[in-house]
């Protein structure tokens, strides 16, 4: 095991209770001058609060209330007991500021690998913190550790035998339960417990209806632009990828039924089009609806972010509207909780079909595994799971809104934005006369991490766009991101 840095005791901490700067914004600026300076490095170990505010003689919160600033600014990571950290990843703009030699810093992780086109990967810059304006990253700064803790701790304490074995392939029955009900509830989807079925990330409940419904040369209706993960999981199965453009209120439906109308499967993300923002209009959902039904044929409804709705109530699923049992549901807990949980679940609209499903997860993995599962569904049951949803639908709404007034500010000249109240990136238009290749040159250069719509295009493509993730930057971060992209527009769009 990597061995835990020892704790920096810093000195030359001096504060004055004369001055009119508060303690703890003092204390702040200290920590702020040795990061900048290169005496503290990425990864050292700040002191404990309790021994830090011993020995300078103030209360505990004053150094609770620096921290926090430091975290709120990037500088530092808290990590549940282990300590508070300097980030590996710091405010670059800052560190320049400090015209120290910053040769000695230690890379950040998620710079190098700074992926700008196509998003091979959208989750790589997630090792210690994200890289401005990644997508779909949680704030996982906001995440309730603490609570986490807690309830892992109680899990732990009451751990039985029968939680040692094998579990059931379809996931433990108390989160199949406890998912089931929050559906329901949340998102308007008809479902007991038995038709849940958990998955290790969504991507598993993705393959698994490829198994399981699909055959080689199957075609299959998906988004363009859409989600790179459904393309992968259905283009390596073999099946006939049929791309269908996407319009403001979403997937063109007639066109889809007119150029494919003998497809097996629709994949589609109704409620917030990945990576358009729009939402699929109601009556567009009854004509896919008939037609699936008509057909005979599969709808995948991903249901990936729905939760982060910021004006009006969530909108409901597709797939309580299916009457024809045609709708197989799938979410996740990445963007709600995070990544690293590595677990989802789908929805499957008969109990012949679990069967089927079930015999396939079999092979493949058995079980999602349990001790998560277990921790996953008392955070459910105790309603902290709600909870954290609602504070983070706020503080999503807060750094969507806080995003856009920056973008208004420094890029109006370049930039016209798409405003969707959902979701956890924005949509903005490029200029049609934009130097690409200057462009994406000058994103590499300030490490910024932009996505192209048009890297998630088959074959309709799109006017120039990018797409900006803000869920997990603070304004600080978001102020920093946009300084870098008015440099980086202003060198590639001619006078
Ligand atoms: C449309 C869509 N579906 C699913 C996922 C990922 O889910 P998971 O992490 O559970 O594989 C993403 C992640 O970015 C996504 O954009």
């Amino acid at each position: 095991m990597a061995k835990e840095p020892a704790e920096i005791n810093p000195a030359g901490i001096v504060l004055s209770r004369q001055s009119d700067v508060p303690l703890y914004l003092q204390l702040y600026a200290s920590f702020r001058k040795m990061i900048i300076e290169g005496r503290l490095r990425p990864g050292d170990r700040l002191p404990a609060g309790r021994n830090l505010a011993k020995e300078l003689g103030v209360a505990r919160v004053i150094v609770s209330q620096a921290y926090e600033h430091l975290v709120l600014e990037g500088y530092v990571l808290g990590k549940t007991g282990a300590g508070t950290f300097v980030a590996d990843q710091l405010p670059d703009h800052l560190l320049n500021a400090g015209k120290r030699n910053t040769a000695s810093i230690k890379k950040p992780v998620a710079q190098t690998a700074a992926p700008v086109e196509p998003p091979v990967d959208m989750q790589a810059g997630s090792r210690i913190g994200a890289t401005a304006f990644q997508m779909g990253m949680p704030s996982l700064d906001q995440f309730p550790y603490k609570l986490w803790h807690q309830v892992g701790n109680e899990v732990l304490k009451s751990l039985k035998q029968a939680h040692l074995g094998y579990e059931d392939t379809l996931g433990y029955w108390d989160l199949r339960k406890a998912i089931a009900a929050y559906l329901r509830i949340s998102r308007a989807v008809v479902c007991e417990a038995d038709q849940v079925i958990v998955t290790t990330g969504s991507q598993q409940g993705l393959n698994l209806v490829v198994s399981c419904l699909l055959e080689q040369g199957d075609q299959v209706w998906i988004e363009d632009p859409g989600y790179h993960g459904a393309r992968i999981a259905f283009s390596t199965a073999g099946v006939a990828l049929c791309p269908v453009p996407v319009e403001q209120d979403g997937l063109n439906v007639s066109y889809g039924v007119a150029h494919f109308p003998d497809a097996k499967l629709v994949y589609v993300t109704p409620s917030h089009q990945f990576p358009m923002g729009c939402t699929l209009s109601a009556s567009k959902r009854e004509e896919l609806l008939a037609w699936a039904q008509k057909h005979n044929s599969w709808i995948l409804e991903d249901d990936y972010d729905s939760e982060f709705r910021y004006e009006g109530r969530p909108l409901p699923s597709l797939q309580g509207m299916d009457a024809g049992g045609r709708v197989i549901y799938s979410g996740t807990f990445s963007k709600v909780l995070f990544p690293g949980l590595r677990l989802a679940y789908i929805v499957l609209p008969s109990i012949s079909l679990v069967s089927r499903f079930k015999k396939i997860k079999d092979n493949q993995d058995r079980q999602s595994p349990v001790m998560d599962q277990l921790m996953l569904c008392a955070f459910m049951e105790g309603g902290y799971f709600v909870r954290h949803i609602r504070k983070m639908r706020l503080l999503y709404a807060e750094r969507q809104q806080q995003l856009i007034n920056l973008l208004q500010l420094y890029c109006k000249d370049y930039l016209r934005i798409s405003v969707a109240p959902s979701g956890m990136h924005l949509l903005c238009w490029l200029p049609e006369h934009i130097d690409m290749v200057k462009f994406k040159a000058a994103i590499h250069q300030h490490q910024l991490m932009l996505t192209f719509v048009n890297s998630f295009t088959l074959q309709h493509r799109q006017p120039p766009a990018i797409l900006l993730g803000f869920t997990a930057f603070t304004k600080y971060k978001l102020k920093a991101g946009v300084e870098k992209l008015l440099a980086c527009l202003k060198g590639s769009v001619p006078a």
